[in-house]
């Protein structure tokens, strides 16, 4: 049917863990992807409504394969197996993801694999740098605030996670509160200047080996935006920012000093976020920063995953 096959065959990665709905197309030679969105009709309610986000990965499933396939002149002769998420997510949106990616492998007669969300943000680094071990890898989203120590591919030991509130998700709730559309995180970032950080948010000093916690925080924060209405909008975000990347970035470096590891990834929706990255890179380690189109939730990064673990 097409004038050339390629010579490798392509892992087809299904992901729809929450209000994204992507699929993707990973060789070593290619990739391409397709993610339909609803964040435009979760924004109406400040945050992720599952039921709603499981609705339109419904509709959303195979028009996205559709159009990768049609873009990429590709059918599944072209597949060598399938991979999906598998966890962690809202349960009723993996289990849209799963049945699909299920159906297409039953009817195709491909293999099927299912890839953990969380690792798959944690090696999104590796589309286009080589992993070294071992290193610290923090996960940073909506729903995930964890550090690891990787030794491997699939060496992954937990160092530390969030006892509540995930980065990301405090991100998404102050924002709420000054009526930022969801999500907030990008415009909070944008709207960050060092000079405006000027409030202290911090009540207590944290230990550097507890668990992360973030409610104290928002909770702070949302208390003080309730009873200082008249203080400057940006100069609020400024001083949360800059509240929340120090105590992320306090974290790595005592994890770092203490095993004496100095490679760190990141990954996960926030490790876009600017602060983050410029203040990692004034601490002297060598980073593993994957690209910004691959922080958020999508099928690449499942599918990248499920090549190393393939190959390793
Ligand atoms: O990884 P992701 O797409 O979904 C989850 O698995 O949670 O992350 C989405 C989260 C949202 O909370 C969003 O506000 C936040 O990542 N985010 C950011 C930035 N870009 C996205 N937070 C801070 N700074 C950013 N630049
Ligand atoms: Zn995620």
């Amino acid at each position: 049917m097409f004038k050339s096959k390629p010579k490798d065959k392509y892992i087809l990665a299904i992901e729809s863990s929450c209000d994204d709905t992507s699929i993707a197309i990973y060789n070593k030679n290619h990739y391409d992807m397709v993610t339909l969105s609803s964040a435009h009709d979760q924004s109406y309610y400040g945050g992720v409504v599952p039921e709603l986000a499981a609705r339109k990965h419904e509709d959303h499933l195979l028009t996205a394969l559709n159009q990768l396939f049609k873009k990429n002149q590709l059918d599944f002769n072209h597949i060598d197996f399938i991979a999906y998420t598998a966890e962690p997510g809202l349960k009723v949106c993996l289990n849209m993801g799963k049945m699909f990616a299920k159906t297409l492998a039953y009817i195709h007669h491909k293999p099927l694999k299912e890839i953990n969300h969380i690792y798959s943000h944690l090696f999104s680094f590796a589309l286009d740098q080589t992993p070294t071990y071992p290193f610290i890898g923090l996960v940073i989203s909506g729903g995930h605030t964890t550090i690891y120590h990787v030794k491997a591919v699939d060496q992954i030991e937990l160092l530390n996670a969030t006892l509540d509130d995930a980065v990301g998700e405090v991100y998404d709730k102050v924002g709420r509160k000054l009526e930022i559309a969801y999500p907030c995180g990008p415009i909070i970032d944008k709207a960050y200047k060092q000079e405006l950080a000027t409030i202290n948010f911090l009540t207590k000093k944290i230990k550097p080996e507890e668990q992360f916690s973030f409610s104290g925080i928002k909770s702070q924060v949302l208390n003080y935006i309730q009873r200082n209405k008249d203080v400057d909008k940006d100069v609020i975000l400024s001083s949360f920012q800059k509240t929340m990347i120090d105590i992320v970035v306090d974290k790595i470096n005592y994890y770092a000093k203490a095993l004496k590891i100095n490679t760190i990834a990141i990954g996960g929706g926030v490790a876009a976020n600017n602060l983050l990255r410029t203040s990692l890179q004034q601490e002297n380690y060598n980073l593993l920063l994957p690209q910004k189109f691959i922080c958020g939730d999508n099928a690449l990064m499942i599918g990248l995953y499920a090549y190393l673990l393939a190959n390793k």
